[in-house]
Formats: C-alpha cells, structure tokens, sequence
C-alpha cells in the first residue's frame, strides 16, 4: 500500500491471548502467538499511523515505533482499551480473548485431592463489542476466528458486535490462523449496496497485515 495512508491517525491494535488464572499458578488460555497482531502494528506504523498495541502474553518483542501496553486478563485488555478510547480513529481487535474465566480465582495453590473437579467458569466481557459500541465510536474492526460456516458466523458477528469489518480466518487449518507464519483471510464490510468482500489467499501476516490496513484506509476514507 502507499504509505502514509493512515497519517495522522491513531489506531489501537489488540493481539495475543488472555490468560485467565485458575489459581498462583495456573491459568485458562489458548494458543495465539500474537503474530497477527503485531504484523497489524507494523504495517499501521508504516501506513504512518501512531499505534498502541495491548498485548497478552507472548513471546515477541515490542515492533519499533509502537507504544505496547502489556495485560493478562481480558478485563484487563478492557480497561486498557477503553482507557485509550478519548483519542483513538481506529480500533482492531486480532487479539484471542478467553471468552469465559474461572469464577473464582483462588489465592492459594489449589490442592490436589478428589479424583473429579469440575470448573466453574462465567463469561468474560466482549472488549470489542464494548470498544464498538462507544461514543464517538472509532473505526471497528474485529477479527474471527472459524472451524466452520466462516463467512456466516462472521457475518454473524460483524452485525452482533456492530463492526465496521471483520477479518475472517479459518483457525482449523494448522497451516494458518493460530501460531503459524502465514493466514488467510475473507474480508467482509457491508455498505449501501449490502455485504461486500475481499479474499486473501494464503500469504504471510506481513502481507494479510498490510490488506488489512489497505481496506481499511480505502473504507474510512
Ligand atoms: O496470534 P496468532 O498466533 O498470530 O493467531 C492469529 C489469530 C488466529 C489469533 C487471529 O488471526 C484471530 O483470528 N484473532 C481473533 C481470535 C478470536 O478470539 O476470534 P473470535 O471469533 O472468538 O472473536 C471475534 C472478535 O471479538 C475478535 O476480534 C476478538 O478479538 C473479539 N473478542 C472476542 C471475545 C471477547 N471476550 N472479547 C473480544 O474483544
């Protein structure tokens, strides 16, 4: 893309998993890298954006020229992104929030003792539906992460979050989506002639990244 595309806008990228603990030393999460979402970051700082990145934990290091905010929690990926919303033009949300935590995080190491647990779990906030549903609302843009029916469920939830794109990737195939070098994607947006979309085929997430950020400048315009 040309850069400069998003000069002078601010853009908050999320990325990573959540860890939602169990107890000190234990925890529920899944398996992102935060690969994607760092690849959103770099291409924004390069389309001339400034960038904050709310991370969970992974292994890679801060991209150059963008401000990381480091969380654990989804609640704490929340507060984090709503915290940064008073100025903020554009929000992507690539980041594999745990949908459910523990109900109650113990403050001692759980014991080992009966040959059956079972676990309470209670739903974890939506950061992006509460990022989209915002006043004045940036720029929304979700990802999702599919095994089946990608394009209807992500439809389903470009309307349900109240987004303005979303960026569809089947997570089943072990080649791409979660952990891996390279992705593929189905964009989806709706405008006045109705749901409108753009495939990507397997390509690096550097590459998927700067679509990404390509559609999106074209669309905010
Ligand atoms: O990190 P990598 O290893 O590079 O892998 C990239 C990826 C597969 C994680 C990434 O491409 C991706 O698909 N990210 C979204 C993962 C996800 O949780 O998708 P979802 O379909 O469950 O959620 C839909 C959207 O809502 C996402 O934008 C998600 O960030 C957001 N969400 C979900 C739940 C929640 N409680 N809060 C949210 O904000």
């Amino acid at each position: 893309f040309q850069s400069g595309v998003l000069a002078g806008q601010r853009v908050v990228i999320t990325a990573g998993p959540t860890r939602e603990p169990l107890d000190p030393v234990r925890y529920i999460s899944n398996h992102s890298s935060g690969k994607m979402g760092y690849a959103l970051a770099r291409a924004a700082v390069e389309a001339g954006a400034s960038v904050d990145l709310i991370s969970g934990p992974v292994a890679l290091s801060a991209p150059d020229r963008v401000k990381l905010h480091r969380i654990g929690t989804a609640q704490e990926m929340l507060e984090a992104s709503l915290g940064l919303l008073h100025n903020c033009d554009i929000f992507i949300g690539c980041a594999a929030v745990a949908d459910y935590r523990p109900a109650d995080a113990a403050v001692q190491k759980i014991k080992k003792s009966a040959d059956e647990v079972s676990l309470q779990l209670v739903k974890n906030p939506d950061v992006l539906a509460r990022v989209a549903g915002h006043s004045p609302k940036p720029f929304s843009v979700g990802f999702a992460a599919e095994t089946e029916k990608l394009r209807e469920h992500a439809l389903g939830k470009l309307e349900r979050k109240g987004l303005n794109m979303i960026v569809a990737n089947d997570v089943s195939d072990s080649r791409i989506g979660f952990n891996s070098e390279n992705n593929a994607a189905l964009l989806l947006w709706r405008d006045d002639a109705g749901v409108r979309e753009r495939e990507v085929e397997q390509c690096s997430k550097d590459v998927l990244a700067a679509v990404v950020i390509a559609q999106i400048a074209s669309l905010k315009g």
